[in-house]
């Protein structure tokens, strides 16, 4: 049976992307400078090393392209690298770049050593793309000067510059440009500890008391994603501040996060709905992506960006050939009975 859905990733608390809600607190948050940025061990050892080979050689760092599903820090870590280059930060998206004389406007800007970020780089179009090639090349620019027989072709020199790319998807990139890329580094989900150390941090930062048990308890909760984590410290610190004494303890922070329905492996409503919907409407799995998406009433892309990543990290499901599957702890973790058929279809492989 197909439910219908009530599903609103926009409002979901433990949403990976960016809400209206966290800009205030998330600049105010962000490490300035590799040495205050926890975790992403193995991305910011290698960037250490080409930062300082390349402020050796007084040249701009390589171009950077960062991928890994959202809320992990792409955005940080180019902040990052624009200040420990002694360089400035300019940021954008690809869907924001529509026209060639968007991006123009962007490169012709730019100052000697930039870091130009462009954010969802996967989105850029192919017109747009093209334009961007010999700037990363060769630095220049190269733009037609009007329309039919009289069009010319003009060249503009450019600044050297670093662009950082992010994608959640490095698979949609186009080879030629993925391939301009010098760095390519893979942001991984952040484990508890990790995400520990974060929040114990920003209530540092924001002032906020908070018992290491509070914050082991929110980092349990908190999908391996420090913007998820920041945002839960955010709504247990108004329940410490109305039902406690303003101190966020473990008994707090759990009141705080059943009630805001996040349970204790920080699954929500709709990762559940999707887990039941293959336990109860497809027996377990396999079921194809896209027929699973349109029985829950989501984007494909949603339900593999949003809910995939984090539900694989917990071995709760498996990709195979044939489709999505449900793994025994899934069904363990919702207290469903797994039939050994089911368990077969859902063996874990990766
Ligand atoms: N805030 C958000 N992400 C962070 C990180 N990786 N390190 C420190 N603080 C953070």
């Amino acid at each position: 049976m197909i439910e219908t859905s009530e599903i609103n990733f926009d409002n979901r608390v433990v949403t990976p992307e960016v809400t209206n809600d966290d800009n205030d607190i998330e600049l105010s948050l962000r490490p300035k400078c590799l040495a205050e940025y926890i975790g992403q061990d193995k991305a910011k050892e290698n960037l250490a090393v080409y930062i300082e080979a390349a402020k050796r050689r007084s040249e701009p760092l390589d171009h950077v392209l960062l991928y890994g599903p959202p809320g992990l820090g792409k955005t940080t870590l180019s902040g990052i690298i624009a200040h420990e280059m002694g360089s400035n930060l300019r940021i954008t998206s690809g869907p924001a770049i529509e026209k060639p004389g968007d991006l123009a406007a962007l490169l012709t800007n730019l100052s000697e050593n930039d870091v130009l970020f462009i954010d969802e780089i996967h989105r850029l179009s192919r017109s747009i793309e093209e334009i961007l090639y010999p700037a990363l090349e060769d630095n220049v620019l190269d733009i037609m000067i009007g329309k039919g027989p009289s069009a010319r072709s003009i060249r503009i020199d450019l600044p050297k510059f670093t662009l950082v790319g992010a994608t959640t998807r490095a698979g949609q990139l186009t080879p030629p440009l993925r391939d301009r890329f010098g760095v390519v580094l893979r942001l991984e989900l952040y484990n508890k500890e990790q995400l520990c150390d974060i929040i114990r941090r920003s209530s540092m930062i924001l002032g906020i008391p908070c018992e290491p048990d509070g914050a082991a308890e929110i980092a349990g909760r908190a999908r391996g994603t420090p913007r998820i984590a920041n945002r839960l410290l955010k709504r247990v610190r108004d329940f410490a501040d109305v039902i406690g004494d303003g101190i966020i303890t473990k008994e707090i922070a759990s009141i705080a996060l059943d009630r805001l329905e996040i349970d204790s492996l920080g699954l929500d409503s709709i990762d559940k709905r999707m887990l039941r919907m293959i336990i109860n409407g497809y027996n377990g799995g396999p079921v194809g992506l896209d027929t699973l998406a349109s029985a829950i009433g989501e984007e494909a892309v949603t339900l593999e960006d949003m809910c995939e990543p984090f539900l694989m990290q917990l071995g709760f499901l498996s990709r195979t050939p044939r489709g999505r599957c449900a793994t025994k702890l899934a069904y363990e973790h919702l207290g469903i009975k797994c039939s050994s058929e089911q368990e077969n279809n859902g063996q874990l492989s990766f």
